[in-house]
């Protein structure tokens, strides 16, 4: 377990669920009405100014995209409430994991952020990322983006004690996915096809009561740092590497320092040290439920926030006076 950070101590580590709750009730308000953009917008807006309420002096380091493609929690852009006084807090966020998901109101959107001292979370360019990851209790190593699918799979298994068609591995179904669904298929794997979401479909492999035993395929970057996060806080392997199409997102990489192309990420080199991870449910889920307006006037929300250096998760359901 990584030493407690002192300056993490300072930020009331459940003070960041407000955070994701406020993005999560916001984003809420638009599930089922076809609007990925309004869903994200109201999100972002209500996590921005949901920030503001936090004495820290706060970095987004994966946010909504670079300075000039995202108005509000663009990488760089500084919150909190206490700028150049409070803790340095680097921060990684998605206000709304999941926007086709909202739009749809289909399983699994989630509002999340991943916290940790500065410079401890790798600053991913928005690029794909290749990722692999299973729960807990495996010995390390036994997940390697070097190895084909199969011997993935089978050292899975074999560490699992069951056989490797007993084995259940969660993927997004995307047509780039087709050869890893059909070599699954050859093996005999559950395939669990995702819709959208990765962060849950990753985090879905440390619960077994999802029956998910492995997460598999491509998603995006800065969702890969974040289940990485949450997995440095409760278990599991994950590894990722970045994938670049063209020289352009090549030069994103340049841009945040990434030298070596082809280089297969750690958890810890994705979230180093001490480092805090909390998520709010919008639609129900594996992971939370969703965002609930009750007759009386309430709206339930619920959210789960862990850290890294205690290794404690705290499950936290609120009731919000909707006036
Ligand atoms: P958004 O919330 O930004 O729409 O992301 C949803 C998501 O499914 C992520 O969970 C995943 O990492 C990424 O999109 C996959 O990208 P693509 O849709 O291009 O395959």
């Amino acid at each position: 377990m990584p030493k407690p950070s002192d300056i993490l101590d300072r930020v009331l580590v459940l003070e960041m669920v407000r955070v994701t709750e406020a993005a999560a009730m916001a984003a809420a308000k638009l599930i089922g009405r076809g609007d990925e953009k309004a869903a994200d917008a109201a999100a972002v807006e209500a996590m921005r100014r949901a920030f503001d309420t936090l004495q820290m002096d706060g970095t987004v380091v994966i946010g909504e995209g670079e300075r000039d493609e995202a108005p509000m929690l663009f990488i760089g852009e500084k919150v909190g409430g206490a700028p150049g006084t409070g803790p340095k807090i680097d921060i990684a966020l998605d206000p709304l994991e999941g926007t086709t998901i909202t739009a749809k109101a289909g399983p699994n959107a989630l509002a999340v952020l991943a916290a940790a001292e500065e410079g401890c979370l790798l600053n991913a360019p928005d690029v794909y990322m290749d990722k692999l990851a299973v729960g807990p209790g495996y010995p390390d190593g036994v997940i390697d983006l070097d190895k084909s699918v199969r011997e993935n799979v089978e050292a899975v298994a074999k560490a699992k004690g069951v056989a490797p068609d007993e084995i259940i591995v969660c993927v997004l179904d995307r047509p780039r996915h087709e050869t890893l669904i059909a070599e699954l298929r050859a093996i005999g794997c559950g395939i669990q096809l995702i819709p959208d979401g990765d962060v849950a479909g990753v985090i879905a492999t440390t619960d077994e009561d999802t029956t998910i035993d492995m997460y598999m395929g491509s998603g995006g970057a800065p969702e890969g740092v974040l289940a990485a996060a949450a997995l440095r806080c409760v278990g599991g392997q994950f590894k990722g590497r970045l994938l670049f199409r063209n020289d352009d997102e090549r030069g994103r990489a340049a841009k945040w320092g990434i030298t070596d192309l082809n280089k297969q990420y750690d958890l810890k080199e994705l979230a180093k040290g001490d480092c805090i991870f909390a998520a709010t449910g919008v639609t129900d889920g594996s992971l939370l439920e969703g965002v609930k307006s009750l007759r009386r006037g309430v709206i339930t929300t619920e959210s789960v926030v862990m850290r890294a250096s205690s290794g404690t998760v705290r499950w936290v359901k609120s009731e919000h006076q909707k006036d």
